[in-house]
């Protein structure tokens, strides 16, 4: 039988982190296995924050893909695309942008949220529409499964509404354009160093999956943890500490343990998070050696893409043919 089709992305911004380690990468370095894996380095969906600074952009679009390889994803199984390389995402794109009012836009809650936390009061054409934009992302190649966290669920809304739409008026219903479902990442949302509910990279409270031991060990014990416990013989409450949510996310072994020495004022903050570090460290440690592998081939890593970028290009073609004659627009 043959494998189903998933594709997913990160906007590529600049170095991945410890949330994307939780929220996404382990989670495909898992389904590579069982699913022909499509992933996306989505820097047009970058520009709709990061337009003004190009000189970082080619950098950022090798972190993320050494990003991912260095998690584990395989460069053999795996296809890495560029999202900008594939003309039939922006052709898809100006059609679907006729199936979707302006309304549906402004109230998408993801939109919403991204928006007021980059300050934008006059937002973009770009920005607003870049939920359209990733419907062409999952569409070009049906794939069958996003794997997404809970924060995209507006965007796969939209964008399975938009292949409904377009095979009822194209397409007699036919699944010309496939209807996407999503694939809910169970894990919770990690927290940032400071304690805010996301860690993030414009939000300055990431650890990266790029730092080395030292860096990670002295960010670690800058966390901030549980606020009325101020002295060792305090008794601290984990639910409220960012430090054993890490526990919790990548310390398995131990979280029931910390958990309890920490009710009981048995163990203190800096040893706790000395536990934590460690722990992470280890964990770390593999990708940090696959990173420097593919840091020192980078002529590879450009390789692995354009390849992907060109046999996700011949893939979107076809659809693409198929929905301009849809369409009537062949002449
Ligand atoms: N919007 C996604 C994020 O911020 C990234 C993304 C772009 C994406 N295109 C996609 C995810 C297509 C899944 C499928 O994480």
């Amino acid at each position: 039988m043959e494998k189903k089709r998933i594709i997913t992305g990160d906007r590529t911004t600049g170095q991945l982190h410890l949330g994307h380690l939780v929220g996404s990468l382990q989670n495909r370095v898992r389904l590579q296995r069982e699913y022909e894996t499509f992933i996306l380095l989505a820097d047009v969906q970058a520009l709709t924050t990061h337009y003004q600074n190009p000189g970082q952009m080619k950098e950022s679009i090798y972190q993320v893909a050494i990003g991912n390889l260095a998690a584990g994803l395989d460069p053999e199984k795996v296809t890495l695309i560029q999202q900008s390389r594939v003309p039939s995402i922006a052709e898809l794109t100006v059609l679907y942008s006729m199936l979707v009012s302006v309304n549906v836009l402004r109230h998408n809650p993801t939109v919403k949220t991204e928006a007021k936390q980059c300050g934008y009061g006059d937002l973009t054409y770009g920005f607003l529409g870049y939920p359209v934009s990733q419907a062409a992302d999952i569409t070009f190649c049906s794939a069958d499964l996003v794997p997404v966290g809970d924060d995209q669920l507006p965007h796969m809304e939209i964008a399975r509404k938009l292949a409904r739409r377009f095979n009822e008026l194209y397409a007699n219903g036919d699944e010309l354009i496939r209807v996407p479902r999503a694939l809910l990442s169970e894990t919770p949302r990690l927290p940032g160093l400071d304690g805010s509910c996301k860690m993030g990279k414009s939000l300055g409270n990431a650890v990266y999956l790029s730092d080395d031991a030292d860096a990670v060990n002295r960010k670690i014990h800058s966390a901030v943890t549980d606020t009325n416990r101020i002295a060792v013989r305090d008794k601290g409450n984990p639910d409220v500490c960012t430090v054993y949510a890490y526990h919790r996310a990548f310390n398995a072994g131990e979280r029931a343990d910390i958990c309890e020495m920490c009710c009981g004022a048995q163990i203190g903050c800096v040893a706790c998070k000395t536990r934590l570090a460690e722990k992470l460290n280890t964990l770390l440690d593999p990708m940090r050696e696959r990173r420097a592998y593919y840091e020192r081939r980078r002529d590879e890593v450009r390789g692995f893409i354009l390849e992907g970028s060109e046999k996700a290009t011949r893939i979107g073609n076809e659809i693409m043919a198929r929905a301009r004659a849809a369409m009537r627009l062949e002449i």
